[in-house]
C-alpha cells in the first residue's frame, strides 16, 4: 500500500505532543498518580479508559490478530492488547518522545516481540499488509481535514476501523479549547450531526456510540 496524500500533522501538533509525552503517559500510571490528579482524572478523563474498554471488547469479538494503532502515543493500549489478546501491534506516531515511551512500555510488559513502533506522520506511513483492526484514539480531533485520514485508515484495514472524537457540547469543552489554543495546538470538536454528515458523505458502514466526552466510531470494512 502506498499513499500520495500530503502531510496531515502540522509541526504544531508534533511539537505539542513531543513536549506533552511524559505528562500524557503519567495519566495512565494510575497507581503512581498523586491523589489529586487521580481524582481529576476520574472526574474528567474517564472516557479515555471507557473508550479503550470498548476497543478491547471489539478486538476480542472479531478475534483480531493484527492491529495498527494510529497516533499510538505512549503505547498504553498496545501493550495491553498484545499481552491480553495476543495481537501483533504496529504503532505509529508523529511524536518521537511518544514512540520512545511506547517502545520502553512494550519491553516492560514483555511484549516487545509482538509490538513494533515507528515515528511517522500517518499519512506518510507505508505498509505492505492490511490489519484486522485499525485504531486511533484521541487523534482525529487534531486532523483539520479528517476525511483523507479516515479513508487511509480504512485502506489499511481488512475488518474494522475504530476511532474517537471529542463531543462538542460538553461542559469541559471550553477549558480544553483555551488550553490547546494557548499552546497553539489545533483541535476540532464534533456535534453528532457534523459527525454523521462526515461519515455519510464518505459512504461508509458506521456505528457511533457516545461514551461521556467522546464519540467512538466503528467502521466495518
Ligand atoms: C492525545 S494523544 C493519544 C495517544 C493514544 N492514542 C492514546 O489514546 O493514549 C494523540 C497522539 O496522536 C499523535 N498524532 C497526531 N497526529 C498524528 C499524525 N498525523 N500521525 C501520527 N500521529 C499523530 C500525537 O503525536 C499524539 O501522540
Amino acid at each position: 500500500m502506498s499513499s500520495n496524500i500530503s502531510i496531515s500533522a502540522g509541526k504544531d501538533v508534533e511539537r505539542f505532543f513531543d513536549a506533552y509525552a511524559n505528562d500524557f503517559n503519567a495519566i495512565y500510571q494510575v497507581n503512581e498518580r498523586p491523589i489529586v490528579n487521580k481524582a481529576i482524572d476520574k472526574w474528567a478523563r474517564s472516557s479515555m479508559f471507557l473508550r479503550f474498554e470498548r476497543v478491547y471488547q471489539i478486538c476480542q469479538e472479531i478475534g483480531a490478530k493484527s492491529l495498527l494503532d494510529v497516533g499510538c502515543g505512549p503505547g498504553y493500549h498496545d501493550a495491553i492488547l498484545a499481552k491480553g489478546l495476543n495481537i501483533k501491534v504496529t504503532g505509529v506516531d508523529v511524536a518521537d518522545n511518544m514512540i520512545k515511551i511506547a517502545t520502553e512500555a512494550s519491553k516492560e510488559a514483555g511484549v516487545q516481540d509482538d509490538c513494533s513502533f515507528e515515528v511517522a506522520d500517518f499519512m506518510k506511513f507505508q505498509s505492505d499488509k492490511k490489519f484486522d483492526a485499525v485504531l486511533s484514539l484521541g487523534v482525529v480531533e487534531y486532523i483539520m481535514d479528517p476525511e483523507p485520514f479516515i479513508k487511509r485508515m480504512i485502506e489499511c484495514s481488512n475488518n474494522v476501523v475504530m476511532f474517537s472524537l471529542p463531543v462538542k457540547w460538553h461542559w469541559l469543552t471550553p477549558q480544553r479549547v483555551i488550553r490547546y489554543k494557548a499552546r497553539r495546538c489545533p483541535l476540532k470538536f464534533y456535534s453528532h450531526l457534523k459527525l454523521v454528515n462526515l461519515l455519510q458523505s464518505m459512504g461508509v458502514n458506521y456505528k457511533i456510540d457516545r461514551l461521556k466526552r467522546d464519540y467512538i466510531v466503528t467502521i466495518s470494512v
